[in-house]
């Protein structure tokens, strides 16, 4: 004959023990599960987040091209990732010589976005869509613009201009 000695307190403590127990186990497998499922996933969808470049230099225009006092428009086209696909994106510029050097100026209004258009006879960038009016250097004359125009980096290497482009 067998007797149990054991005390029955005890053991709904130990078992209380060894529920709480199993209870963190599970929860750190289903943690670890989660992980190593999500984890591949999330780093697939950022991925060309992280490939993607934040900008570079594009050589646009001879230096000759370029008189001083002169301001001229040119586009251009980059490659660029957009999403999962390599795209060709074109992109379009202001470049203004003075006796400080190649200014680029970008065309975006700075009021809600409208291309500016460059007027040479009145020495000035003219917003067609609210009157925003710049001057050469694309500071704000009149109109509704709360800032100049943009500018991109500038250097001019072996004869050509080139603009530092972010993308
Ligand atoms: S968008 Fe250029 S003035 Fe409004």
């Amino acid at each position: 004959m067998s007797h149990n000695n054991s005390n029955p307190q005890d053991d709904t403590v130990k078992n209380k023990e060894r529920r709480k127990f199993l209870g963190i186990a599970v929860g750190v497998i289903n943690i670890a599960l989660i992980g190593a499922i999500v984890g591949p996933v999330l780093g697939f969808v950022a991925s060309p987040l992280k490939r993607r470049k934040k900008g570079e230099w594009v050589a646009v225009l001879d230096d000759s091209h370029l008189a001083p006092g002169d301001v001229k428009d040119v586009s251009f086209t980059m490659r660029i990732r957009d999403g999962f696909q390599d795209v060709d994106r074109q992109y379009t510029v202001f470049l203004r010589k003075s006796d400080d050097g190649v200014v680029c100026i970008d065309p975006a209004c700075t009021h809600l976005g409208c291309r500016v258009k460059y007027q040479s006879d009145q020495h000035r960038f003219l917003c067609p869509c609210h009157g925003g009016v710049f001057n050469q250097d694309g500071d704000v004359v009149s109109g509704p613009p709360p800032r100049p125009l943009d500018k991109h980096p500038v250097k001019v290497e072996g004869g050509k201009i080139w603009i530092y482009k972010e993308v």
